[in-house]
This record gives C-alpha cells, sequence and structure tokens, in this order.
C-alpha cells in the first residue's frame, strides 16, 4: 500500500488536492478533520468530546488521533492502492507513531507533500469559504488565528522530521488549483517510475 502525506497550513488546499489525487492514482482520502467533523454533526460520543476543541482551533489529542488513524488503516481495503492522509500527522508524536505503525506492517511513507502559501492567502481562502460553508473553525478571525498558531508552533516541526527522511516535497500552494495538480502528479509520477 502507498502512504502519500499532504502537509500545509489551514486553507493550504489539502482536502481539494486530496480528492483529486485520490481520484487520479485509486487512493483513500483520509482527512481527520472532515472525520471528526462529521462525528460531531452525528453527536457521537468522540464528537461530543472533541467538539469544543476543534470548533476553538486547537488540535485535538495525540492519543485520540492515533486511535483514529490506525483502525481506518487497519480496516481491510478493497481497490485501492493506497491513502492519501490529509491532516495527518499533525505533531511529532503523530508522525513518530505513524512511522512504527507503518513498519509493523511492512508499509512506509512514499512521499511528503507540503503546500506552502502565505498568511494572506489563508485568510483569504477561509473566509471565502465561510461564506459557502458552515465550518464553526472558520467563522472568527480569532478562531483562524488559533489554527495558524497551531500549525506553526506542532505542525511546521514535521517539514524538518520529513526532510532528513528525504521524501519530502514542497510545493508553493498559491498558483491554480489545476496548476498545483499538475505539479504533485509530476512529484507522484517520477517518484513511481523510479520504483
Ligand atoms: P482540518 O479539517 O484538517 O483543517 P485545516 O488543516 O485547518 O485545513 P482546511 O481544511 O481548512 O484547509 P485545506 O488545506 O484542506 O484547504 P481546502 O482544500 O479546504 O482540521 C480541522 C481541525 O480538526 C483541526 O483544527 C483540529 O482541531 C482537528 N484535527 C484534524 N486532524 C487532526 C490531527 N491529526 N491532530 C489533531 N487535531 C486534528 O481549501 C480551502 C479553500 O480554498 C476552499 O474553499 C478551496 O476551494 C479553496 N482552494 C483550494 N485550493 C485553491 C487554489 N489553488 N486556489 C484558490 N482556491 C483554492
Ligand atoms: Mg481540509
Amino acid at each position: 500500500m502507498k502512504f502519500y502525506i499532504i502537509l500545509g497550513p489551514p486553507g493550504a488546499g489539502k482536502g481539494t488536492q486530496s480528492a483529486l489525487l485520490a481520484k487520479k492514482y485509486s487512493l483513500l482520502h483520509i482527512s481527520t478533520g472532515d472525520m471528526l467533523r462529521r462525528e460531531i454533526e452525528a453527536g457521537t460520543e468522540l464528537g461530543i468530546q472533541v467538539k469544543q476543541t476543534i470548533e476553538s482551533g486547537k488540535l485535538v489529542d495525540d492519543e485520540t488521533m492515533l486511535k483514529l488513524i490506525k483502525k481506518i488503516i487497519s480496516e481491510p481495503q478493497e481497490g485501492i492502492k493506497g491513502f492519501i492522509l490529509d491532516g495527518f500527522p499533525r505533531t511529532l508524536p503523530q508522525a513518530e507513531a505513524l512511522d512504527k505503525m507503518l513498519s509493523e506492517r511492512k508499509d512506509s511513507i512514499s512521499a511528503v507533500i507540503y503546500l506552502d502559501i502565505d498568511e494572506d492567502i489563508i485568510f483569504q481562502r477561509i473566509s471565502y469559504r465561510a461564506k459557502m460553508e458552515d465550518r464553526k473553525d472558520d467563522m472568527e478571525r480569532s478562531t483562524i488565528e488559533n489554527r495558524i498558531v497551531q500549525y506553526h508552533t506542532k505542525t511546521e516541526p514535521l517539514i524538518v522530521y520529513y526532510s532528513n527522511k528525504g521524501m519530502f516535497y514542497r510545493i508553493k500552494g498559491d498558483k491554480s488549483i489545476e496548476e498545483n495538480f499538475k505539479e504533485i502528479c509530476s512529484i507522484i509520477d517520477k517518484i513511481e517510475y523510479k520504483r
């Protein structure tokens, strides 16, 4: 199974690009944010547990996230060639635990694609989406700021972590959806060709 990670700040285009990549490369798109929002919507025990954290723009604890990821990637999957992880891992302990999980099943990460965008574009995109969709963490500027702070303090260290492992690709996420998609596909195609 292939494992691709798509990394980037809020609004970078992780979800948008992951959906396109999942379709093109027969991957299962795992968006931890979407999963947690569905749990909140359904009012499950997990949803009740994480609601306040998500709506304030903080990160859910590592233990909860790892349980969630472990469950999905261990389920039997038919008709897919791998996974695209969107929004996970988001902390160093999550990244280390993922490496361990994958090595235990003799899998590894094929590539980490980092969508790099500037802060003004983050606000532009999220405030645009706030008009279209009803995501509680998109509504207040202070919540978006919290998400950005969480990203810088807890997620950004993953850039060095994965760069040191040599499967890290940075692209500027501020181009059109189509241009960014083309660029990511060319990275994936090159990796696959080398195998
Ligand atoms: P999550 O849902 O992952 O939110 P996020 O990281 O803040 O990212 P977004 O979903 O806002 O942005 P995106 O990069 O997916 O961009 P999108 O494609 O939508 O996480 C939410 C919360 O869940 C977290 O804050 C945390 O509480 C919790 N959580 C989730 N995973 C966790 C974990 N592992 N550990 C702990 N907590 C966790 O694009 C944004 C907008 O821009 C869209 O409107 C889109 O149409 C548009 N757009 C996209 N690309 C372009 C482009 N190239 N040009 C113009 N517009 C574009
Ligand atoms: Mg998303």
